[in-house]
């Protein structure tokens, strides 16, 4: 593979590929997040791995440099990601897609280290979300994150019904969608017409190239005018979101782990409109 050169985020490199996802027509959920699961609590440096977010993640991206890929995020993406938490300093992060928990320890390492305190990871796969829980809870992360499954509209729903998710009035500080992608601007308006997002959110969304998203691209980028426009031309049963949110977005390229380009979009919710 060779290795291609992405404004925002470098060089790709090669070495740190993970293998192909996909085997025998399969691309996850055929035994290999058990497989990890069971290499992870085998490793010969398992209690250096304790309580050790970093080289959990190493271990994690050499099972898949090595045994059978991942979707995780990955390193590059990953780290456009934990740049955007060192700025923001987000309190509180709701993930929708949580899978083995790679992004979760990655992003909650990162929202502590800048003084953040609650990551929720909504799963909606059973066998996944108690990976992830496993995992959270050998890089010592259990008091931070706390992984939920069920949909994301589901795991919305529940923790707003528990009140976690309304941080004393405050908009939520980080939103990251990596699940279902046709329910990313579903679950997005959701979150608006819950009153979860407001001015200082920041909302990050994955595979904006693979395979990409246009209905997402289009709310987060539009001006309030045209989102009322949408929203009025719009049948009476579709979740309305808050149109009235003014969102300053960017399209940032980057690499899945395989070394494929990807990108992020990155969007900042800068007011309200009255
Ligand atoms: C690309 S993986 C997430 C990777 C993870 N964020 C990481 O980087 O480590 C997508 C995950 O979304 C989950 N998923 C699919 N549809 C979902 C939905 N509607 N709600 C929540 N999770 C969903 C899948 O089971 C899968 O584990």
């Amino acid at each position: 593979m060779t290795a291609t050169t992405s404004p925002a985020n470098g060089l790709f490199d090669p070495s740190k590929a993970y293998k192909e996802w996909e085997v025998n027509g399969k691309y996850f959920g055929d035994g290999r997040e058990v497989a990890l699961l069971e290499y992870m609590y085998n490793h010969p440096s398992l209690p250096e791995l304790r309580g050790n977010p970093t080289k959990i993640l190493a271990a994690i991206d050499t099972f898949a440099q090595t045994v059978t890929g991942l979707i995780n995020i990955g390193e590059s993406k990953g780290h456009l990601v934990t740049s955007v938490i060192a700025q923001h300093k987000p309190t509180t992060i709701l993930e929708l897609g949580g899978y083995i928990g790679y992004s979760a320890i990655m992003f909650s390492s990162a929202m502590k280290a800048a003084g953040g305190k609650h990551y929720y990871s909504v799963e909606k796969n059973p066998l996944f979300a108690a990976v992830a829980t496993a995992l959270v809870d050998l890089a010592g992360l259990r008091d931070t994150v706390r992984v939920i499954v069920g949909t994301g509209a589901e795991g919305i729903q529940r923790l707003v019904d528990e009140q976690l998710l309304q941080d004393g009035g405050s908009p939520l500080g980080m939103m990251f969608f990596d699940h279902h992608k046709p329910s990313y601007t579903a679950d997005l308006k959701l979150c608006e017409r819950l009153g979860l997002v407001g001015a200082g959110t920041v909302l990050v969304a994955d595979n904006m190239i693979l395979p990409g998203n246009p209905p997402y691209a289009e709310w987060v980028r539009a001006t309030v005018a045209e989102k009322k426009a949408k929203t009025e031309a719009a049948p009476a049963t579709d979740d309305p979101g808050n149109p009235n949110l003014q969102y300053k977005s960017r399209f940032v390229k980057s690499f899945e782990p395989s070394g494929m380009e990807d990108a992020l979009e990155i969007t900042e919710c800068v007011g309200i409109e009255a």
